[in-house]
């Protein structure tokens, strides 16, 4: 049935009036509407309801590894639903800003890691970064560089891999291939060469691949700031530690790839002694944290990008007369606490909308007696149509 909306009808001449809600809903995808590549049941209904009813939506996800266009062509078939960029943010999706800016990185030399293949170059190209550099085009050209993994590792690698801009030179470092930025777009396939080689570049000399500098995260420096010696940033789009895959438990995501990349990092750095190399810390300096940003949702810089995005589709999809309706509420429906509720419970509107989190039952969180979720919902229902329902019920 049609949901009253609180909303002013526009009589038009032509056509009936289409009622302006003052809600919508952002969507989780992995374990709200797909498990992998499959639909859960109900969620393409649901989501035609939706579109029919004139309800504005978006899908929010920590997923991603490939173009947004691409994704979103994908989705409509699984989901036989007409969606478009408009509508949807991936996990890397705000990294397109730093193409721009005063520090833009358009141009810079920036490591990419994650994805299948080449894809994930391929993004990162799309959204106007010109100099990318992958882990694969690092082993190609210095296989040595992991002992592990040949000859299969090759027989992968060279089909997507790419020449250095420059070489790895450990006998003139200068002239040695730098890496200005590193960014993990999407869960990494190969945890044992991509966490080696972002290990190099946060322990070298200025992003100067091949070098090592004893100095970063080392605390007991004069200033005690993680870039002791020039480190580039480093960029992780999702915190997932946890996610809804095919199998029947939760599975590792990105989250788990950075947790494991964090406790080298944290091993090394605490014996790291002046002079490089292993030497045991005499002084028992606690390991210092790893410098970096990482982004996708509970984060504030995510939840901020997705209500932009959500506030330009509707204004798109009703036009100046949107701005007679302000949205009140979004409907985070999420099958992850840590993720999907934790961030619509904990973000702040500029807008003073109200994010409210549906906790469904078809992905992470599993009900167990005696536990309620690490992050309390709105309310916990058993699936995306029920979430609706929930929302459509108080907002009649
Ligand atoms: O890699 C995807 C996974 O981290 C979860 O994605 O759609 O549940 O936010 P999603
Ligand atoms: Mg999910």
């Amino acid at each position: 049935s049609r949901p009253r909306c609180h909303t002013r009808a526009f009589q038009s001449d032509s056509k009936p009036p289409v009622p302006i809600p003052d809600f919508a809903f952002a969507f989780d995808i992995d374990g709200v509407l797909l498990r992998s590549a499959k639909p859960i049941p109900h969620a393409a209904e649901t989501l035609q309801f939706l579109q029919r009813s004139t309800i504005p939506f978006i899908l929010l996800t920590n997923g991603g590894g490939k173009h947004e266009s691409e994704r979103v062509q994908d989705l409509s078939s699984r989901l036989s639903i007409p969606l478009d960029t408009s509508m949807f943010v991936q996990s890397h999706t705000p990294f397109a800003e730093l193409v721009h800016g005063a520090n833009s990185l358009k141009n810079k030399c920036i490591l990419v890691v994650g994805g299948e293949g080449g894809h994930c170059r391929d993004v990162a190209e799309k959204y106007g970064f010109t100099n990318v550099v992958t882990p694969a085009d690092i082993y190609m050209a210095h296989p040595e560089i992991w002992p592990f993994g040949r000859p299969f590792k090759d027989s992968y690698y060279r089909q997507f891999a790419r020449p250095l801009p420059k070489p790895i030179n450990p006998s003139s470092p200068e002239e040695s291939l730098k890496i200005e930025a590193v960014f993990v777009y999407n869960d990494p396939r190969d945890w044992g060469l991509d966490l080696q080689i972002v290990l190099d570049v946060m322990l070298s000399h200025r992003g100067l691949v091949g070098t090592y500098s004893s100095k970063n995260g080392d605390r007991s420096l004069p200033n005690s700031g993680y870039l002791q010696d020039g480190q580039p940033p480093l960029y992780f789009s999702n915190p997932d530690l946890l996610w809804a895959a095919d199998y029947h438990l939760s599975r590792l995501g990105q989250g788990g790839f950075r947790e494991a990349l964090e406790g080298v990092w944290r091993a090394l750095a605490k014996n790291a002694s002046g002079g490089g190399g292993d030497d045991r810390d005499g002084n028992g300096q606690a390991a210092p944290e790893l410098y970096k940003t990482i982004i996708g949702k509970p984060f504030e810089a995510t939840y901020s990008f997705a209500e932009k995005r959500l506030l330009r589709h509707r204004d798109a999809l009703f036009g100046s007369r949107a701005q007679h309706v302000p949205l009140k509420r979004v409907y985070m429906v999420g099958d992850n606490p840590e993720s999907d509720i934790r961030g619509a419970t904990t973000y702040q509107s500029p807008h003073g909308i109200d994010w409210i989190g549906l906790l469904t039952r078809t992905g992470v969180y599993k009900d167990r007696a005696g536990h309620r979720p690490t992050c309390e919902p709105r309310a916990i229902v058993d699936d995306v149509r029920a979430a609706v329902q929930y929302a459509l019920k108080e907002n009649s």
